[in-house]
């Protein structure tokens, strides 16, 4: 408990030494700060998310915090510092812009960091390791700002990115988490779950988006929770529509366009099928795969009508298959 601890005040610690790079050096005034403002972050923004900039130098924070009397190994049990074999360290952090990641109760408890080259061998963002104070499948991004917004118009959007969630606060929606950094797992769900029942998937519009958006959904289907999906048309994600096409544009988007998921994932298998009836045939033992997953038989019935209309197919036939992949999974 006394090391939790530790490694809690190290961390807010590196924050504070990130945001202090950035906005009293120049270098992280003239790199980091003006990376921030070209994306369009307004600097009251910048400070609520607490962004900073870690000094393109091997060893800038390793050696502060040593200064600071900050033990080695902390440090790297964090990650903050790579240990090289012959026990010095180096900066795991450098010469990026970085989004301090919080827990439900605002502290700092890992970092990602973005490169601020556009080469594609660079990794576009490196995080913090799993440390324990950072179980990554139990934390969302944004959610220490956001949980009051989620309960106020209970429910929440889950977006991919650090980004997309900061744009989505400077434009005015503030009910929105991440899963940066991991895929989507059951306990971020049951996390969500905790302050609504209601999710709407706002993923990037690439085949990537696409993917995660229909595992998303199974997954939050599983759990109990209602979803609603939208992807952004031709690559964007949040981030992007909300700097292209400013805050009320964006709202009137995805006010208008999420789709509960069982047309959202009825159109998306269908686009792919065509005519062609055995495609047909397993777009609808997909849907019915989804609805089999819900835990609620009230709401199972609804959907299994539902599609019913949209597949235009039997409701007797549909309730058989989903018995039988009941069966198959008991
Ligand atoms: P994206 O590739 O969609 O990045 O990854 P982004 O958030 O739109 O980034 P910008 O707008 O170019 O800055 C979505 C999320 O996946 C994680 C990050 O959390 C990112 O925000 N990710 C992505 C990584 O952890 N590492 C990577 O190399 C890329
Ligand atoms: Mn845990
Ligand atoms: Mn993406
Ligand atoms: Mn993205
Ligand atoms: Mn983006």
């Amino acid at each position: 408990q006394d090391k939790r601890e530790s490694l809690y005040v190290l961390s807010s610690w590196a924050g504070k030494f990130f945001k202090e790079q950035m906005w009293t050096t120049e270098v992280g005034q003239s790199i980091g700060l003006s990376y921030f403002k070209e994306r369009g972050y307004r600097e009251d923004i910048v400070k609520k998310f607490e962004l900073g900039y870690s000094p393109d130098q091997w060893t800038a924070l390793s050696d502060a915090a040593a200064a600071a009397g900050f033990h080695k190994d902390y440090l790297s049990l964090i990650g903050l510092s790579i240990e090289r074999e012959d026990g010095s360290l180096y900066d795991r952090f450098r010469g990026r812009v970085i989004f301090p990641i919080h827990n439900l109760t605002g502290r700092v408890i890992g970092f990602g960091g973005r490169t601020l080259k556009t080469e594609k061998s660079v990794p576009k963002y490196v995080n913090s390791p799993e440390s324990d104070i950072y179980h990554k499948s139990d934390v969302l991004y944004g959610l220490n700002f956001a949980k009051k917004a989620i309960m106020d118009k209970d429910s929440c959007y889950l977006v991919e990115g650090y980004a997309d969630v900061i744009s989505m606060h400077q434009a005015g929606v503030e009910n929105v988490v991440s899963s940066s950094g991991t895929s989507l797992t059951t306990g971020q769900i049951k996390l969500i779950g905790r302050f609504t029942q209601n999710v709407v998937i706002l993923y990037d519009g690439d085949a990537a988006g696409i993917k995660a958006s229909l595992r998303g959904t199974d997954m939050l289907l599983e759990e109990g929770l209602n979803v609603k999906v939208l992807l952004f048309p031709d690559g964007n994600d949040p981030d992007s529509y909300v700097q292209s096409f400013g805050s009320t544009a964006f709202k009137e988007y995805i006010d208008t366009n999420q789709q509960d998921f069982i047309f959202y994932k009825t159109n998306i298998l269908l686009k792919d099928a065509g005519a062609d009836p055995i495609k047909r045939a397993e777009v609808i033992r997909e849907v019915v795969q989804s609805i089999a997953l819900i835990p609620d038989e009230i709401k199972v019935s609804v959907f299994i009508k539902q599609c019913s209309a949209l597949l235009d197919m039997e409701e007797r036939v549909l309730l058989t298959e989903l018995n039988k992949m009941r069966l198959n999974k008991a």
